[in-house]
């Protein structure tokens, strides 16, 4: 066993997100441009060279994976993948193989995914309105993502989700998107938007509803108890009180929680992003292409922990949001 990853301020990395491709069948606003250029398939890593880089990962203390994108389900013969992970699951190593993803092929993938040791799930899911989710998504279809979620419960996969809280948009959902959760026994996490990617004249600032709004406006029909527990992720959790739901946060912008970070991504070429809001990387798949043996991944992943920043630059102020990204989200998965 090789010493574990600890990055220069102190923080244990044990958590890796995994984009398995930059492609997806829908184009949120916030996240893609409408016209996006993919990357050629020949760039991307092999499903071997996956499996090659996150054990790399687990064999130096990852005990955390989360497969994303663009949308993990959309790339070919995923199934594979996840399946080669579930050794890692069986001997121990792995305390959680899981994913986030839109939902759109839940009801092809949940039984396998239940059988590959996927527990849990986090599904994006911004509106229950079907002329606002086909709008957000531009083009995605709210019924085929409800029977995705209907289908991961039926397979036993708790589901969780993924609320980008965005202004004038979903601010009149708050409440139904909170009982509908709680109807489904679902947790529920709202997050702020970041500044990643030029959308093509999709304005942040419009859109930028900031949490501690959402959660007074919560806080006016329910009781919040705040919770100690996380689940890994950048989230804090409040209990209502009635309910007993749990309703996250994800705060970049009002609330920095990077003093806890515990995560680096890895993109589908091979590029480790130490930090989501910087654009620092490291090449990893030199090193994994350049020899058999992993010594030369495992300096490469070392040396790149050692330059993991404090944090990310993004903030908002009266002056408006900063720390814009040149990436988009799909890019890194979030
Ligand atoms: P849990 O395991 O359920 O806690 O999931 P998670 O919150 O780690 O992952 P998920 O993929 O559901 O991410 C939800 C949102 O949190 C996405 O918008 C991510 O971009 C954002 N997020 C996750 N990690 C970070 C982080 O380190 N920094 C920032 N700024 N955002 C993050
Ligand atoms: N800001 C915040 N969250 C975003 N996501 C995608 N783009 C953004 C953004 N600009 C979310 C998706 C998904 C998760 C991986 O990231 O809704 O839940
Ligand atoms: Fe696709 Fe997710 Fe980005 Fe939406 S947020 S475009 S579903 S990767």
């Amino acid at each position: 066993m090789h010493t574990p990853l600890i990055d220069p301020f102190a923080r244990p990395i044990s958590y890796l997100r995994v984009s398995v491709t930059d492609r997806c069948d829908f184009r949120c606003a916030y996240c893609m441009a409408e016209n996006m250029t993919f990357l050629p398939k020949k760039e991307l890593l092999t499903l071997e060279e996956l499996d090659r880089m996150c054990s790399a990962f687990i064999g130096l203390g990852v005990e955390k994976l989360r497969i994303t994108g663009g949308e993990p389900l959309v790339r070919r013969d995923i199934m594979r993948f996840f399946d080669a992970m579930t050794r890692h699951l069986d001997r121990g190593a792995l305390r959680e193989l899981t994913l986030t993803t839109n939902g759109s092929q839940l009801r092809k993938y949940a039984r396998d995914l239940y059988a590959c040791g996927v527990r849990r799930v986090n599904v994006s899911l911004d509106t229950l309105d079907d002329a606002k989710f086909a709008r957000i998504t531009r083009w995605g279809r709210l019924a085929q993502v409800l029977d995705g979620i209907d289908a991961a419960q039926t397979a036993g996969l708790r589901v969780k989700i993924n609320a980008v809280a965005l202004k004038g948009f979903n601010e009149d959902e708050l409440f139904h998107l909170t009982d509908w959760c709680a109807a489904r026994a679902m947790d529920l996490t709202f997050i702020e938007v970041m500044p990643m990617g030029d959308l093509g004249g999709e304005d942040r600032q419009d859109q930028y509803w900031p949490l501690r709004d959402l959660r007074a406006r919560l806080a006016e029909r329910f009781t919040l108890v705040d919770l100690a527990e996380r689940t890994g992720g950048p989230a804090r959790y409040v209990q209502l009180a009635e309910t007993g739901q749990k309703v996250g946060f994800i705060t970049p912008l009002t609330h920095n929680f990077c003093e806890s970070c515990n995560r680096v991504r890895l993109t589908c070429t091979g590029e480790l992003y130490m930090c989501l809001g910087q654009e620092d990387m490291a090449d990893l798949r030199a090193p994994l292409r350049a020899s058999a043996e992993d010594g030369p991944l495992v300096d490469a992943i070392r040396a790149a922990i050692a330059r993991k920043p404090k944090g990310h630059d993004f903030d908002y102020t009266r002056q408006g949001i900063s720390g814009q990204m040149t990436r988009h989200m799909s890019h890194t998965g979030g």
